[in-house]
């Protein structure tokens, strides 16, 4: 298959030196990348700014912001059988972005921002028979907001985690997940290293690529 991943945060700069981002590291991204292309699939990784090396064998792309992460994915999209959006989008973005750094004094104590587009839904029109899978980090009741995100942009696939214990979701190494489709009950996993969750995916994306070749 030809499996396109997206990781990582978005930075949303107001001027050359601050940014609003958010937690994410990219390690789960990069986990289902290294476990596709383990797997032989051909992987393109569309990465925010993160710390990582790229898996062997991927094809990295780097962006910054929310809107270089949709164009650059709305370009790919046409060549893939299967888009993983493990990435943390910034939900919105400053109105203004300074092209020179912002002094104290021109600063004032409100930020006006906008809203970013939601990458997955604005692709949903161009889904056709590929296979979209989301990822949804969590507190409070994962299961429920996960399963609204489910429905709502059209996935396949929500994987639900709960980022409010310290061994799962963002900056570790392991991850609690529950994998959530349209039509079945959802899947809890164990407590598992985020690479054996990528692996637990990809084999997913091959059993679901596989039926829907037959279909
Ligand atoms: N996502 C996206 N575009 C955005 C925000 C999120 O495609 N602008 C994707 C994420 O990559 C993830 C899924 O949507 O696969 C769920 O992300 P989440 O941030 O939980 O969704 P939001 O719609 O932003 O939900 P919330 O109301 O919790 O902010």
């Amino acid at each position: 298959m030809k499996i396109l991943i997206t990781a990582g945060p978005t930075r949303e700069f107001l001027d050359p030196v601050r940014f609003l981002s958010n937690r994410s590291t990219g390690k789960m991204g990069f986990a289902v990348a290294t476990a596709a292309a383990e797997a032989g699939h051909s992987v393109t990784l569309v990465a925010g700014p993160v710390q990582l090396d790229t898996p062997n064998g991927v094809c990295r792309l780097d962006v910054v912001s929310a809107l270089e992460m949709l164009d650059t994915v709305q370009r790919e999209l046409p060549a893939y059988d299967a888009l993983v959006m493990t990435a943390a989008v910034a939900d919105w973005r400053p109105k203004r972005t300074a092209a020179e750094k912002l002094k104290k004094r021109d600063m004032s104590a409100v930020l006006e921002l906008e809203p970013n587009p939601d990458i997955l839904k604005t692709l949903l029109p161009q889904k056709g028979d590929r296979i979209f899978v989301g990822f949804a980090a969590e507190t409070g009741d994962p299961l429920a907001e996960a399963s609204r995100k489910l429905a709502a942009k059209g996935l396949d696939l929500m994987v639900a985690n709960d980022v409010s214990r310290p061994d799962a979701g963002f900056e570790v190494d392991t991850n609690l997940v529950t994998l959530l489709m349209p039509d079945n009950s959802p899947v809890p996993l164990p407590l598992l290293n985020k690479l054996e969750v990528g692996r637990i995916i990809v084999d997913w994306l091959e059993r679901k690529k596989g039926r829907t070749d037959k279909a």
